[in-house]
């Protein structure tokens, strides 16, 4: 079983042909609304790879949640550990600009009512694989990081988005997962040593005795253990939208993680599944199903 506890959003999208400098309008071309949430995009993505997926977490009275929630439930993830919050539902403003970058302001809303207490609502077992992010309270994280350990669980910390104050928790994952520019920032405040990124890897692997996982987007993915240092390549895609990627290659990863795959196969199909969702707007509504993974990566090899 997959277990995530982590944000549910609103995403309100814009397109623009580029993203406009501080203190500048630009104008957009398309507005849509769809679910996200980086907890949500996880725990669907793990859904999409064929995973039990439940869902812990928290939306508001409104009229959002409804749509918020309604690709995971289509996706048949239990949300039975989803409560209601007086706060608003979160929601996330997205610009997506033409060649497919983004820029991205969260307002947390109800993710800021997720407690530790709520832990308890993942009725955590041994083996099943635990996914975390940043977008509820620091302590709520923290605490599933101790409950999952307790529990003889694995877990999986996608550091996004980046809180220097989240760095001690780094080290309590089985699996920390970064994107470049993250590890870059947590690699400073940790004091990593190495004259470049794999060295930092390896030096965090080796003092933590953990793994690090860094995504580079179209150049692939890095990952330190503390024995070895893998490196995998992404598919060679041309993205119209990026919004969702790393949350892609989160739940597949959870999902390879939990369905016993080594290491590096389940970063494999993770970074595959990470380039397919760039291939359509959106992030909920572009993550791959399985089956569509599996033809990729028969086409690539
Ligand atoms: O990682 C993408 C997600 O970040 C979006 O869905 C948005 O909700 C923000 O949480």
């Amino acid at each position: 079983m997959i277990i995530v506890v982590g944000s549910i959003n609103l995403d309100l999208i814009a397109n623009v042909d580029r993203l406009p400098a501080p203190g500048e309008t630009v104008r957009g071309s398309n507005f849509t609304t769809a679910p996200g949430g980086k907890g949500a995009n996880q725990a669907l993505a793990a859904a999409r790879a064929g995973a039990n997926v439940r869902m812990v977490g928290a939306v508001g009275k409104d009229s959002f949640a409804a749509e918020a929630t309604a690709l995971l439930r289509d996706g048949k993830v239990d949300l039975s550990g989803v409560g209601e919050s007086f706060a608003s539902t979160g929601t996330a403003l997205i610009l997506v600009g033409a060649d497919g970058e983004n820029v991205i302001a969260v307002v947390p809303g109800a993710n800021d009512s997720v407690l530790p207490a709520d832990i308890a609502k993942a009725l955590l077992k041994k083996n099943d694989v635990v996914l975390l992010q940043h977008e509820i309270p620091l302590q709520t994280v923290e605490a599933a990081l101790d409950a999952t350990r307790a529990a003889g669980a694995i877990s999986v910390l996608n550091t996004a988005p980046f809180r220097a104050e989240a760095s001690d928790l780094l080290a309590k994952a089985d699996y920390a997962v970064a994107n470049e520019t993250e590890f870059d920032l947590y690699g400073e405040a940790l004091s990593l040593a190495g004259r470049d990124r794999p060295a930092r890897m390896r030096d965090y692997a080796g003092k933590t005795g953990r793994t690090i996982v860094v995504t580079l987007g179209g150049d692939g993915v890095l990952a330190a253990t503390p024995d070895n240092f893998l490196t995998v390549p992404a598919l060679k895609i041309t993205p119209v939208d990026t919004v969702g990627a790393g949350d892609t290659f989160c739940g597949y990863f959870g999902a390879g993680l939990s369905s016993g795959l080594p290491l590096e196969q389940a970063l494999v199909r993770a970074a595959a599944a990470g380039s397919l969702a760039c291939l359509k707007p959106g992030a909920q509504p572009a993550i791959p199903l399985a089956k569509d993974v599996d033809a990729a990566l028969t086409g690539a090899r």
